[in-house]
């Protein structure tokens, strides 16, 4: 259970199961992100968790610098092949959020589509925020996609179900203790196969607090990928810009 993350997005299904989160969803986001910051090209990127390379790949075709990293060799190895479908520059690693160092240093770190709070405790979750202080340059951002806390308890559906090629998704969603839990269970013909995703619920507040110790400073918060203000009962996201 503690290693949830290993086997999830190891697995071919991760892809299938959240195909609605395809290359439009993630060109909106960088959008907003690409307004806010005002990067030019010649700024370096570095796509925390970058999973199969939507956001690095949409970067690098218009032009800027991007670094990707992931644990998940499945997902890299996507990244590596849409990256080549495109003529793009492999820029894409091998790493544990927890640790990783990179000697250069660069203008942008961004960390998309909940790919925090998978960790046991605080001190793990909060690891790559100071790596990633360390690693900005100054006025540098970060930018973290996460969950709204108060959205989700609100509107936590027990069970649903949807059919994707051939294959019928049962997803079990819970919250015990601060961690949102979901069972995914994946059937096709006879076979059936089992995956868990946990990830620590913090609010708003935990999080600006945590990175206001580490030295960061909240410049803009937004609510969804069209750049709507935040709202802690209503938005879908919680979309946080800091500055080093
Ligand atoms: C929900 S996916 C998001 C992927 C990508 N950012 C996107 O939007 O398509 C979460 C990603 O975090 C990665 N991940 C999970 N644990 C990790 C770790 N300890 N170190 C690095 N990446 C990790 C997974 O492999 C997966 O690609």
């Amino acid at each position: 259970m503690e290693n949830w993350f290993k086997n999830w997005f190891s697995s071919e299904e991760y892809l299938s199961v959240y195909q609605h989160r395809d290359d439009d969803d993630a060109t909106k986001l960088l959008e907003l992100i690409l307004r806010q910051t005002k990067l030019i090209k010649q700024n370096s990127i570095l796509d925390a968790a970058c999973g199969a390379g939507r956001h690095s790949i949409y970067l690098a075709s218009r032009g800027f610098k991007v670094i990707g990293f992931d644990l998940s060799k499945t997902l890299l190895l996507k990244a590596q092949d849409n990256a080549k479908k495109k003529s793009l520059e492999n820029n894409f690693v091998c790493a544990d959020l927890r640790n990783i160092y990179f000697r250069k240093k660069f203008d942008l770190i961004i960390n998309l589509f909940t790919s925090f709070g998978y960790f046991k405790n605080n001190e793990e979750n909060f690891k790559f925020i100071n790596t990633a202080y360390s690693l900005l340059n100054e006025n540098g951002f970060y930018v973290l996609d996460y969950l709204n806390k108060n959205f989700l308890l609100a509107n936590l559906t027990g069970e649903s179900k949807k059919v994707i090629d051939n294959k019928i998704i049962i997803e079990k969603r819970k919250v015990v203790k601060d961690r949102v839990i979901k069972e995914i269970h994946i059937k096709k013909d006879l076979e059936e196969q089992h995956f868990i995703e946990s990830v620590r619920l913090y609010s708003k507040n935990e999080i600006e607090t945590e990175f206001k110790r580490i030295g960061f400073t909240r410049v803009s918060a937004f609510g969804d990928y069209d750049g709507s203000n935040y709202d802690e009962q209503n938005s879908s996201r919680l979309i946080l810009f800091f500055k080093k």
